[in-house]
C-alpha cells in the first residue's frame, strides 16, 4: 500500500522526526517561489492537494483556501509550535482536521531568553556593544552608558502561563521587591512566589519592567495598546516575548523615539521579518531578535519530535500526545493527568 503523503514547510529538521515521518508517510517538502523564502499561502496550496498532513510552523498562516485545496484526505496539521494563531481554529471544526502543538516544550528556552532580553535591553547591550566595536570606547567614565537593574525592581507579567510562570520563578534570584500578573484568574504558584494579580492597567503604570507572555487571541491582540505604552514609567522597559499583534507597534515605536520610555526587547514583531526600513530598525533603545525564543538546538529537536508524534498519532487514531482541545461533532478531546477523554464543548 502506498504511503500517505504529508506536506512539510520545512526539511531542515532533527533527524529522529523526520526518520518517524518517512517511516510513514510519502513526504514532499513545499516548493517556494523563492530560494530560502517562507512559503507563501499559494505554495501551498499548489503543493497540498491529495495531503493527509501539513507539518508546518506558526510563521505561515493557514487560510482557509489552503484547507480547501487541500481535498477531503487532509486530516491533521502538526504545527511546531505553542501559538497557534496563525490557523483560524473555526476552520479545524468546518473541515473535521486535528491540530498538535508543542505545548511545553519551549518553556525553559523562551523564558530563558526572555530573562537575557530583558538584562540586554535594560543595561544596553545593542549601543554598549557597537560602541566598543566602532571604536566609541575610548576611556572609561562613571556616567558613561547607564542602564537599569533588576534587584528593587517591580516585574510586571502579563500572562502567567508555562513561560510566564517560568520567568517569574526565574526572577527570584533577582532579588526583586514586587512581582505583579495579569492573568485570567490567580495562579497559586504566582501566589507561592508572593506574586499579585493585578488589572493590565495597574500592571502597566507601576512595573518597571513589563514582560509580554501572553497567548494571542481575539481578546488579547493589542493588549498594550496606546493608551497604555504611554502610561508607563519613564524608565520602564517592555519586553515581548509573544506575538506582534500583543503590541500596538505605531505607538511603541513613537513611544521609544520620544523617550518616553527607557527600552523595549522584542522578540517578536509586526511583520516577521520586520522590514529593514522600518522605523524601529534604527532605534538605539529598541533590541530586536528575529523570533529566536525557542531557538536551541535541544527545544528544536523535541518540537519535532512531538509534531511528528502528534501527527502519527491520527494516522494511527489514537489520543495525540499534545492536542490543541479539538471539537468535532461538539466533543472535545482533553487530556488531563495524562488520561485522554472527551468533555462536550463548542467554538464560539
Ligand atoms: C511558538 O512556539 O509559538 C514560538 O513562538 C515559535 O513559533
Amino acid at each position: 500500500m502506498s504511503k500517505p503523503k504529508l506536506l512539510m514547510l520545512h526539511d531542515n529538521l532533527a533527524k529522529p522526526a523526520m526518520d518517524m515521518l518517512r517511516n510513514r508517510f510519502h513526504i514532499e517538502i513545499c516548493k517556494t517561489s523563492y530560494v530560502e523564502s517562507i512559503p507563501t499561502a499559494q505554495d501551498i496550496i499548489d503543493c497540498i492537494p491529495g495531503s493527509f498532513g501539513l507539518f508546518c510552523s506558526s510563521s505561515v498562516i493557514i487560510s482557509e483556501d489552503v484547507l480547501k485545496a487541500a481535498g477531503p484526505n487532509f486530516k491533521v496539521i502538526g504545527a511546531m509550535s505553542v501559538g497557534y494563531d496563525h490557523i483560524d481554529l473555526s476552520l479545524l471544526k468546518k473541515y473535521g482536521i486535528r491540530l498538535g502543538n508543542t505545548l511545553g516544550v519551549p518553556t525553559e528556552a523562551i523564558a530563558e531568553l526572555t530573562i537575557g532580553l530583558l538584562i540586554a535591553t535594560a543595561r544596553r547591550f545593542q549601543e554598549t556593544n557597537r560602541e566598543l566595536k566602532t571604536g566609541g570606547w575610548k576611556r572609561w567614565t562613571p556616567d558613561w552608558f547607564l542602564g537599569l537593574g533588576l534587584a528593587k525592581s517591580t516585574v510586571g507579567i502579563i500572562g502567567y502561563g508555562n513561560i510566564g510562570a517560568s520567568v517569574a520563578e526565574k526572577l527570584g534570584c533577582f532579588k526583586i521587591s514586587e512581582l505583579l500578573y495579569y492573568s485570567r484568574s490567580e495562579k497559586p504558584a504566582a501566589k507561592a512566589l508572593g506574586g499579585k494579580l493585578v488589572s493590565v492597567d495597574e500592571l502597566v503604570k507601576r512595573s518597571d519592567y513589563i514582560i509580554i507572555a501572553i497567548a494571542l487571541n481575539k481578546d488579547t491582540e493589542f493588549i498594550m495598546n496606546r493608551d497604555r505604552i504611554f502610561s508607563m514609567k519613564p524608565t520602564a522597559v517592555l519586553v515581548n516575548i509573544g506575538r506582534g499583534k500583543l503590541v500596538d507597534q505605531d505607538a511603541l515605536t513613537e513611544a521609544l523615539q520620544q523617550k518616553r520610555i527607557s527600552g523595549a526587547g522584542l522578540d517578536v514583531m509586526t511583520p516577521e521579518p520586520l522590514p529593514l526600513d522600518d522605523p524601529l530598525m534604527k532605534l538605539d533603545n529598541c533590541i530586536l531578535l528575529p523570533h529566536i525564543g525557542s531557538s536551541t538546538f535541544e527545544t528544536r529537536a523535541s518540537m519535532a519530535v512531538l509534531t511528528a508524534k502528534n501527527i502519527l498519532a491520527v494516522l494511527d487514531n489514537i489520543p495525540m500526545p499534545n492536542e490543541w482541545q479539538h471539537c468535532i461533532m461538539e466533543k472535545c478531546l482533553v487530556k488531563h493527568d495524562g488520561v485522554h477523554f472527551y468533555v462536550n464543548f463548542s467554538i464560539h
